[in-house]
């Protein structure tokens, strides 16, 4: 229970990887603000996880406004006292040829993956700078280092900004004891993943589980990660162990990407 008396804040908790990271943070001892954009997913995350014992308090909350942001921080602080580590996961994307983007597209997908990173860093780190402490890990993506099987050309260019924004922040936050990495998951199964298979399989005239045999044979380890390989992580990066790593951008993605 090396995170006992932690408190975190995952955005994005109420399925898929941030699911998964909200309760492996739970399970290591950490309190647990469980924020999604939607209500029903985040309480439903947080009612599991206050049955399995932890402490966890469910905020709806959009990441890509700030004032929305600000009321997130607010009420983490008035539930449990501090933030000591903000898991920043929310994130959304389309499966897209770079010809067929649209403005919208490109607003919406950088409206929550780099403006909301951004915001979020920097609303948290305003509570953690007095406190000469905290983690920050954003979830990036290996479609931010040139993956050739990224959902589309907007989303990697947000998940770039973030990749350089962990650099920047790790630089500027570093005096005031806070470390700032970001996590790059391959190919994942979740919704999100689910979603731009089923267009793959349809462009490319094969079964769904067709398409996913072929994904998996990419992938030098064989097998797409689960959100529990990203978890993991997730909690490694909030541990003691990790606390001369920062401004880093570490894949997890059975070795497709290599820097
Ligand atoms: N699944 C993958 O293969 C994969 C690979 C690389 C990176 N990622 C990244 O991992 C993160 C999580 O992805 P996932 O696959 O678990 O996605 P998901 O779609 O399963 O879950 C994302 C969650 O974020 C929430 N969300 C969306 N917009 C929001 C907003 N504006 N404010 C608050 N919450 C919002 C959704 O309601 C949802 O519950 C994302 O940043 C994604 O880009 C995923």
């Amino acid at each position: 229970m090396f995170l006992k008396d932690q408190v975190a804040l995952v955005t994005g908790a109420g399925q898929g990887i941030g699911r998964a990271a909200a309760t492996a943070l739970a399970q290591a001892g950490a309190s647990v603000a469980v924020v999604d954009i939607d209500a029903a997913l985040a309480e439903s995350v947080a009612t599991s996880l206050a049955a399995h014992q932890h402490r966890a308090l469910a905020i709806a909350a959009d990441v890509g406004d700030v004032a929305s942001i600000e009321r997130m921080v607010a009420g983490t602080i008035a539930e449990f006292g501090r933030i000591d580590i903000l898991l920043n996961n929310a994130g959304v994307t389309r499966r897209a040829d770079i010809m067929e983007l649209t403005e919208a597209d490109w607003d919406r997908i950088h409206r929550v993956n780099a403006k909301g990173v951004f915001f979020c860093l920097q609303s948290v780190a305003r509570t953690m700078i007095p406190r000469r402490s905290g983690r920050i890990i954003n979830i990036a993506s290996i479609a931010g280092k040139g993956y050739a099987g990224a959902s589309n050309a907007a989303y990697a260019a947000s998940k770039g900004a973030v990749i350089s924004l962990t650099k920047t922040a790790a630089q500027q936050l570093a005096w005031a004891n806070i470390n700032v990495n970001a996590i790059c998951p391959g190919v994942t199964r979740t919704a999100l993943s689910e979603a731009n298979l089923r267009v793959s399989a349809q462009q490319q005239g094969l079964s769904v589980a067709a398409m996913e045999k072929r994904r998996a044979e990419t992938i030098p380890l064989r097998r797409a990660n689960d959100p529990e390989d990203v978890a993991a992580m997730v909690v490694f990066l909030a541990s003691p162990g990790a606390r001369n790593i920062t401004g880093q951008s570490l894949n997890v993605d059975g070795g497709l990407i290599l820097d």
